[in-house]
């Protein structure tokens, strides 16, 4: 089955099933002070070294999370309340308008619920974030700022950001930069001390680890309040029994994937190009979305007269799995917040179809496609035609 979805999850990879499923059989709290505890707890700080050689961190700023949601609420919320806490006047949170919704509706929450004042910063065309808007929005009063947010690379469209020049911007004013790498690690190089970001977040099911472990990486000189209380774990700032083989898991894809990234990356670029090729051969006036420098996995096309979900689920019925570029928030479509705030228009937004490529992709994906996107672009409109004169 041609599986173009891995930007929505990816399959686990052999070898991480393999030390998964190996760990799940032994037992030992990695908090507990016998021998099966001490053994566990071996196991966590090695994967701990691991996560934080591969992503140039050190291993005392790795956190570890259920995924990249909690770590994205973690910095948020967390970096927000302790920032203010020092210094009541930092009640300004400034973010992409293009970020997951794991971390605008954090923003937004902070906005309706904690008196955060939210400023959202412009993208060009591309999605790239104004820089210039972002200096000027920043220096109008840097003291009142509470912490800056900007994903690393977008989730929709693949756009990446220039988070060593966000930084640089910060910097001066001392103002903290989070960064969601979810979509970023195993496709673009990651380094986290070289970026000078305070706070990174990872997921392990973007990148060959199961689903519901991830972490932050998080410098050591900041203490964001935490979201949850209990046994003091992970600095205190994460409390919950750490999940021993979901953070081998996530060790080990990391390691793998940071190893094989500039390989992949080549690998996957080239079927990115023959996709793209693909789509605009047989659907001339399709237009792609996001910045061509982009992520090499995704591929965002808007296709006039079409609806998206007509087109994912045509595509469907032969088997070929992608998504579109609208969020699906509790099953109910709305049109996606990325492509408006990249200006494209309404009719555009609602055609548009994402294609995202991962380590299991092929050339027989592609083919799949080429095969039958024309007649279900046809489909797809006369749909289209028949429901707008119902
Ligand atoms: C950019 C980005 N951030 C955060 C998340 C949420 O991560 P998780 O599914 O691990 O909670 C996702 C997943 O879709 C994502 O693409």
């Amino acid at each position: 089955m041609p599986y173009l979805d891995h930007a929505a999850t990816t399959p686990v990879l052999p070898e991480v099933a393999d030390v998964v499923a190996a760990q799940l059989r032994s037992t030992g709290n990695p908090s507990s002070l016998h021998a099966s505890g001490r053994a566990a707890r071996r196991v966590i700080e090695e994967a701990r070294e691991t996560i934080a050689a591969a992503l140039g961190a050190l291993p005392t700023e790795v956190v570890f999370t259920s995924g990249g949601t909690e770590a994205d609420n973690l910095a948020v919320k967390g970096i927000y309340w302790s920032r203010r806490a020092a210094d009541p006047r930092r009640s300004r949170v400034l973010a992409s308008s293009i970020e997951h919704h794991a971390v605008m509706d954090s923003v937004e929450w902070l906005g309706k619920h904690e008196y955060a004042e939210v400023e959202w910063l412009p993208v060009d065309h591309t999605g790239r974030v104004d820089l210039a808007a972002l200096r000027h929005t920043v220096e109008a009063d840097p003291s009142s700022v509470a912490l800056i947010t900007v994903m690393w690379a977008n989730n929709e469209v693949g756009t990446l950001q220039s988070i060593r020049d966000i930084v640089e911007i910060a910097l001066s004013y001392g103002i903290p930069v989070h960064s969601d790498a979810v979509q970023a690690v195993g496709h673009v190089p990651v380094d986290f001390a070289a970026t000078g970001l305070d706070a990174l977040s990872i997921s392990g099911h973007k990148l060959g680890a199961p689903v519901g472990v991830g972490a932050l990486l998080l410098r050591r000189d900041l203490n964001p309040v935490p979201l949850l209380h209990g046994g003091g774990q992970e600095r205190d700032v994460r409390s919950g029994t750490l999940d021993t083989a979901g953070i081998l898991g996530l060790a080990t894809a990391v390691d793998i994937a940071v190893r094989r990234q500039s390989h992949e990356a080549r690998r996957l670029a080239a079927l990115h190009d023959s996709l793209v090729r693909v789509v605009i051969d047989a659907v001339p006036d399709a237009v792609r979305n996001g910045d061509p420098e982009g992520l090499p996995t995704i591929a965002n096309f808007s296709i006039p007269g079409c609806e998206g979900d007509s087109l994912l689920m045509l595509l469907d019925a032969y088997g070929i799995a992608c998504s579109t570029g609208a969020a699906c928030s509790a099953g109910v479509p709305e049109p996606s917040h990325v492509l408006l705030a990249m200006g494209i228009s309404d009719p555009l937004v609602r055609g548009s179809l994402r294609f995202s490529l991962g380590h299991t992709s092929t050339e027989a994906d592609v083919a799949a496609v080429a095969n039958v996107i024309a007649s279900v672009v046809e489909r797809a409109r006369n749909a289209g035609l028949v429901n707008r004169s119902a």
